[in-house]
This record gives C-alpha cells, structure tokens and sequence, in this order.
C-alpha cells in the first residue's frame, strides 16, 4: 500500500495483512492491518512498528517518504510482535533512532530481541518535543500487556491508541468513515471480545484519561483511523468495559450421530417461544472467536456435546478452554447433551463452567438418540433457560 497522509506530515506506513486467518487462536475473517506512523517534524518519528516478516514492506512504505536513517524518535507503544517484529530491522535501518518506551517494555524488547535498542524509558504523563509537535505518553496498563501506552499529540489532537480502539479489519480504506459501519463496529466488538475482555475492568480507567483529552482523530495500531465515529467508538468501549447483556442466548455445540444437534434444535426452539433471541453455533463450523464474540454480548449462554470416551468432545473442550482465559463475566449457563452408557461430557463441562461461570444453571440430558418425549422436555428446557435470562 501507498503510505497515506492521515493529516499534513503524519502517514500511514503500516501494512494490510489480507491472508492472516488465525492471529493466535482468533480467527480473522476479515485479516488485520499492523498499523505504523511516521510523523514529518524537526525530529522525524515513528509510531509503532510491524510484525517481523512486513519489516521490509514497513521500510519500503517508510522510504516513500522519507529515508529510514533519518528518523530520530521511534515509539513503542506495545512489544506484542505484531506491534515490534520489525524493531530489529528498524534498529539496522534506523541507527541514530531512539526507542521511546515504557520500562516494562524495555523488559519485554530485550527478552524478544536482545539488548541491541537504543531505549529512552517514559514514565505517564511525559512528554517529548519533536519540533512543532509534542508526544504525550499515556500508560494503559495491562490493556492487554504490562506495556502497553498510547501516544498523544495534543497539536493534532490525535491519540495513536495502539491495541485499543483496533479491530482486524484488512480494508484499503483507512478510515472509520470509508468503510461498511456494520462491518466496522461488528469486527471492532468481537476484537474487545477476543483480546481486551479479560481486562475490561481496567477500560473504565483508561477512558478516564481519554476522556480528558480534546481527540479529533484516533489511530490504533490495528484496522481503521477513527475520524468519525470517535464518540460512538468510545461509547461503545465504556458499555463494553462495564459488561453487556443483550437479553440473547447462545447455544454452542457440537455432535457425534446427530442427537445432541437435535437437542440443540429444540432448546433453541423454546428459547425462541420465550421470546428471546438466540444464535446457535456448531463448533466443527464455527470458529471460537466467533463464538466469544457473541457470548460477550449475550445473557446466557448453553454448552452441548455428547459423550465421548467418557468426555465432553475435544472441540468442546477447545472452546471452553477459550472462554476461561476471557474471564467472561455477568452470564448465566448451562450444559446438555446425550449419551449411550456412562456419561461424562456433562460432568467435564460442569466442572470446566465451574471455573468461570458466573452463574451455571442445571443442565440437561439425554440418553442415546432424543425421541418425541426428550426433545419436548429439551424444549422446554430451553424455555426454562431462556425465562431465567428476563427474570
Ligand atoms: Fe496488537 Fe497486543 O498486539
């Protein structure tokens, strides 16, 4: 891509990543962009860099502008490799630049790369004159790293929020306005979901900061340069800081022979007779990031797998495993599923929401296939479950 101008003298240098399906576990339909800007002032700076195999992309877009040895100042917001990858290229190409960082970053840089950075270490609140601009340094931490800060230049009023405020979002348009808004919105929430979620309690205090800034544009280091949607965007992260639920119901499954689908069916079934919304996912075919991204703004959520050897299916435990690592409070739930002989599943899916459920409710089961009988009473099983989601 072409760096592009955001404002007079601050471009644009990252990189679209259009093939990346799987960031880490998160499935990434739509790819992500590893944002990177160069800022055109007396001192010539950078924010934030790429993952490591875009560092000679991030240099070509860079040299576009500007030759790469003579930046002075490149600030590391965040030491996620997506962000720092290409820090070891930078310190070839970059030789008289100085690394700006937070000192838990500085920690985590030397662990990645080696002690080959030329580091200066900002506190909160600093502040670094690079000509007619300043930076202002803001800690965000452990949102989602010990490291992570966002940048601020108060002449442009513009925050550079690096992982907040991102979505993954491969798109050529760069800005929140040129895109499809539900598009937008939809990857920006399931992007909180997946990333942000176990550390939403601390996005109240981030926003306070946010909030006592005069911010006319915001650019993350991932997806698009928010210059018109700001307000909903940040209204949208104190909702989701707080904890949302929507009044829906998720049911996640998955099947062996077809009889915990059936259960499926019909719990959703008499979910919908209570009049609540439902989504219902199978797991061979959806993805878990998908699936978190939909429990995150649900008011419960049902788990369902047969036995298998004794078990809950892996699939089943996959997701679980996921979802304990979101810390997703504030939703009631339940386990179902079938079984031939001993059972099991329900048990290593009760004993899985143990951990993390806030709220788990009775489950339900069947023995092998769900004749008539048993997909009545799953039925009002989902009923029961989706009255207790209004109460
Ligand atoms: Fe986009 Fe936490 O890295």
């Amino acid at each position: 891509m072409q760096p592009i101008q955001i404002v007079p003298d601050i471009y644009d240098v990252g990189v679209q990543d259009w093939a990346v399906r799987d960031f880490h576990g998160y499935k990434t339909e739509r790819g992500a962009t590893y944002n990177s800007y160069l800022i055109m002032d007396e001192k010539i700076t950078l924010v934030d860099t790429v993952k490591a195999p875009f560092a000679e992309e991030l240099l070509r877009n860079i040299g576009q502008v500007v030759e790469p040895e003579k930046i002075d100042y490149i600030i590391i917001n965040h030491v996620e490799p997506d962000h720092s990858g290409a820090m070891p290229a930078l310190a070839k190409a970059c030789p008289n630049a100085k690394f700006i960082i937070t000192m838990a970053g500085k920690n985590e840089a030397i662990q990645h790369y080696g002690d080959i950075f030329n580091f200066e270490v900002v506190k909160d609140g600093a502040s670094l004159s690079i000509g007619k601009r300043n930076l202002v340094f803001a800690m965000m931490t452990m949102l989602h790293w010990p490291d992570n800060m966002a940048t601020y230049c108060p002449e442009e009023k513009l925050l550079f929020s690096n992982d907040a405020f991102g979505e993954h979002y491969a798109t050529s348009k760069r800005f929140d306005d040129e895109v499809d808004r539900a598009e937008l919105f939809y990857e920006a929430r399931k992007y909180f979901a997946n990333i942000l979620w176990p550390y939403a309690r601390l996005v109240g205090k981030a926003l306070t900061k946010v909030g006592g800034l005069d911010i006319a544009m915001i650019a993350p280091s991932h997806g698009v340069v928010w210059r018109t949607y700001i307000q909903e965007i940040v209204d949208c992260y104190a909702k989701w800081g707080q904890g949302v639920s929507d009044g829906s119901l998720v049911i996640a499954y998955d099947s062996m022979w077809g009889g915990t689908e059936k259960m499926a069916r019909a719990i959703a079934q008499g979910a919908q007779k209570a009049g609540v919304v439902v989504k219902v996912f199978k797991l061979s075919q959806t993805p878990n990031s998908t699936i978190a991204a939909e429990i995150f703004t649900a008011s419960g959520f049902l788990v369902g797998s047969p036995t298998l050897n004794c078990g809950m299916m892996p699939s089943m435990g996959a997701l679980l495993t996921y979802l304990k690592g979101l810390c997703p409070t504030g939703k009631k739930c339940a386990a179902f599923g079938t079984f031939g002989w001993a059972g099991g599943a329900q048990k290593d899916m009760e004993e899985m929401l143990g951990k993390f459920c806030s709220e788990m409710l009775p489950g339900h089961n069947c023995k092998w296939t769900p004749q008539e009988p048993n997909l009545q009473a799953a039925e009002q099983f989902g009923y029961d479950f989706a009255k207790s989601l209004q109460a």
